[in-house]
């Protein structure tokens, strides 16, 4: 299996001063490493995930009953952290275009309360529940009181109920055991997968609130896995020079402490899109903190930002490479693509473009990405890079995982927790307030 490659050589920091920072991380790395050994006790349950192959059991039996009903399309219901990881493995594994190629099940997602949106939804499968055929509906809520989920998630449960008196069959719910979700979806009958209750939103894509959607949907979630453990033990070496995450962590805090507090994740690959939006809510409301862990004020935080090569060069790059030195980027790369295609020879366009005759799309990709690098260093704006060696998802798994202990690393050195999200409670608060006034 190849593993991720890094490069730090562009990140414009002295290499002494980023391992003098880094070892602050050791303390921490040994804490992360006991953590694992506690399963699921400590606050850094998340480590855990990759090893419960009693969790992985229990998600393929409740897949294989769901694709015994063959199912024409899963609905995933949830937002956030209960959702954002399923969309960016689905789309770099499977592709943006993936409901227009397959021949099998087909996959939603119910998020925002948009009427327009989920009446699309409805649009689509009411043909599919007035022929008698199956959707599965899984709602995804840690909480399980999260005003769009159970929104969304009451439209739909009605539509099924009022097509089919066995929907029931139809319905898995995956929540904290015991939330008011689950031991409603208990009491309906409904199959439940439980998140376990250490592990937040943002840090469970390898819990059932990622694997039961990824892989009813076909993707091979032991191989996810088994990239995220790599990945995890690789980035628990407490020699920091060998360890990416400690690394990255460090060059992220020391960028963000010279003024540059934009971080954009600029991704050579479009359908890691949606990997882009995930990383986003993981380091945004994992860093960007009122309060530091002694309760002091510090209102502290980079603000992420997603760019898609090469087409936001034709929109971004005027700004990243003649706009304020306050970015620092990294560039994800993909070594290998699951196609070839090859600009052909056709008589008489040979001349618009010449430097792209007879070569690949990939090789173009490739060339763009380099130019884009080398004006990066001529602008003396700094970066990393991060190379995958493919879409798999041995990749994908270590990937996202490098990206949560990386953000964990980055909440050490800022001092700040970066497991909770206690100023999302107040415009949650505000909008019930303005919705019980209404009734
Ligand atoms: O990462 C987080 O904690 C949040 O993004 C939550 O996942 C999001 O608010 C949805 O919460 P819940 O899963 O409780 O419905």
């Amino acid at each position: 299996m190849k593993d991720i490659e890094f490069s730090f050589e562009h990140a414009m920091i002295p290499q002494q001063r980023i391992l003098e920072t880094a070892e602050r991380l050791r303390p921490m790395i040994r804490n992360m490493a006991n953590a694992i050994s506690e399963g699921y006790e400590s606050d850094l349950a998340s480590l855990y995930l990759p090893d419960d192959r009693l969790m992985l059991g229990k998600v393929r039996q409740v897949i294989g009953e769901n694709l015994q009903l063959k199912p024409a399309y899963l609905i995933v219901i949830g937002i956030g952290g209960s959702n954002l990881g399923t969309i960016a493995v689905q789309e770099a594994m499977l592709g943006k275009l993936y409901n227009q190629l397959t021949a099998s099940t087909k996959v939603l997602y119910a998020d925002t309360v948009d009427s327009d949106s989920i009446n699309n939804i409805i649009t689509l499968i009411k043909p599919v529940l007035e022929k008698g055929g199956n959707i599965i509906l899984n709602v995804i809520s840690k909480s399980g009181t999260t005003t769009e989920t159970i929104a969304n998630a009451e439209v739909l449960i009605d539509l099924l109920r009022r097509h089919k008196k066995d929907y029931k069959k139809c319905i898995t719910v995956t929540s904290d055991k015991d939330s008011e979700l689950w031991n409603i979806a208990v009491k309906e009958g409904f199959k439940v997968l439980e998140i376990p209750k250490k592990v937040g939103g943002r840090y469970s894509v390898f819990s059932p609130v990622g694997l039961f959607p990824l892989g009813l949907l076909g993707i091979d979630i032991e191989r996810l896995l088994d990239g995220a453990r790599a990945m995890r033990d690789t980035c628990l070496n407490v020699n920091v020079e060998e360890n990416p995450a400690a690394i990255c962590a460090t060059l992220q805090y020391l960028n963000y402490k010279s003024g540059r507090n934009i971080c954009d994740l600029f991704l050579f690959a479009n359908d890691l899109e949606s990997l882009g939006k995930w990383f986003r809510q993981l380091m945004a409301e994992s860093i960007g903190k009122e309060s530091n862990t002694k309760g002091e004020k510090v209102n502290v935080g980079m603000t992420p930002t997603v760019s898609i090569g090469s087409t936001d060069l034709h929109s971004m790059a005027q700004l990243y490479l003649g706009g304020p030195y306050d970015k620092f980027t990294t560039f994800v790369g993909i070594k290998n693509s699951r196609s070839s295609l090859q600009v052909p020879t056709v008589e008489g366009y040979s001349d618009l473009v010449p430097e792209i005759h007879c070569k690949s799309l990939m090789d173009i990709m490739d060339a763009t990405l380099e130019g884009t690098k080398a004006a990066f260093r001529s602008g003396k704006r700094p970066y990393i890079e991060i190379n995958l060696p493919d879409k798999s998802e041995y990749s994908v798994g270590q990937f996202l995982q490098f990206n949560m202990m990386e953000i964990i690393y980055l909440g050490k050195l800022l001092n700040v927790n970066p497991f909770d999200q206690p100023n999302v409670e107040s415009y949650k608060k505000e909008t019930r307030k303005i919705m019980s006034e209404q009734n």
